[in-house]
């Protein structure tokens, strides 16, 4: 495990390139940009890939000998023990319509696990930050989940996977469920973000799936930072890996557990 000062070093470059990227997802939303399709829906904007570069100048240049596992080029470095796993726009869809939600992810994984996590949102100017058994923070404010319960009083949010017209496993299922179990679901576009506000208090609950590590893994950290609960939707213990995502409060874990049991195994 690298000391605290080793983390707070890696953390401070972190945050330099987070913000970079932030700066430049500011200057570029409602501007021309060009946007390319991955998949029938799944977008790529150039903004996404100057951040990508940035992020990865920035880090790369500071620390040389760690891995960097980011979604644009899908680099992957090897077994180092060091590894940056990145999401250069979380909210890719909104950014391209104009719509003003998105965030940079951007974590470090040592030796398989998540020891530190960092999610900008340029729009809000707020800095989410975590580092492994050191708390959560928001704008250097400790912040933690909320206590919330049952479940019919609570705020939750979820998302799509990319490929819901074409495999039956496209969450609709649970959707229905929760929205007739709890207060109301949001689907605002940026699993980094839902994560982030779960951490913060401002969400109860977030499930998802077929989500990729660079979407969740520093979420993840800021939510087990901030007390919350994670497991897949089997119960089990989490890994950023997983193909399904549960994070709560704690407090409603048990019965999100249960509505996702009503559509789904595993
Ligand atoms: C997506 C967002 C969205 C989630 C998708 C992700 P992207 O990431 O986090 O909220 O529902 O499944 O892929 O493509 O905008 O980086
Ligand atoms: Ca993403
Ligand atoms: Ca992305």
């Amino acid at each position: 495990m690298p000391t605290e000062a080793e983390l707070r070093g890696f953390l401070d470059q972190a945050v330099l390139a987070a913000k970079l990227a932030g700066a430049l997802q500011k200057e570029r939303l409602w501007s021309d940009f060009a946007v390319s399709y991955k998949g029938e829906v799944d977008l790529v904007t150039e903004v996404d890939r100057g951040c990508e570069e940035l992020i990865v100048a920035s880090l790369k240049g500071a620390f040389p000998e760690h891995g960097v596992l980011a979604e644009e080029s899908s680099y992957q470095s090897g077994s180092l023990p060091f590894k940056w796993i990145v999401d250069p726009l979380d909210g890719t869809t909104n950014f391209a319509h104009g719509f003003p939600w998105f965030c940079v992810s951007i974590a470090l994984e040592h030796e398989g696990e998540v020891v530190l996590g960092v999610i900008y949102h340029c729009m809000m100017d707020e800095l989410f930050t975590a580092l492994k058994g050191g708390g959560a923070f928001l704008n250097g404010n400790r912040i933690q989940v909320s206590t919330r319960q049952p479940l019919r009083r609570s705020l939750l949010a979820t998302g799509f996977p990319y490929d819901r017209t074409r495999d039956n496993e496209n969450n609709f299922d649970n959707f229905v469920n929760f929205q007739l179990a709890a207060r109301a679901v949001r689907r605002a576009g940026a699993a980094a973000l839902d994560l982030a506000y779960l951490a913060a208090g401002r969400l109860d609950g977030y499930w998802e799936c077929k989500l990729k590590p660079w979407d969740v893994a520093a979420g993840s950290l800021l939510v087990a930072e901030a007390g919350g609960s994670l497991t897949n939707h089997a119960g089990l213990p989490y890994s950023v890996y997983d193909h399904r995502i549960l994070a709560s409060n704690g407090a409603i874990h048990r019965e999100m557990l249960e509505v996702l049991n009503r559509a789904e195994q595993g």
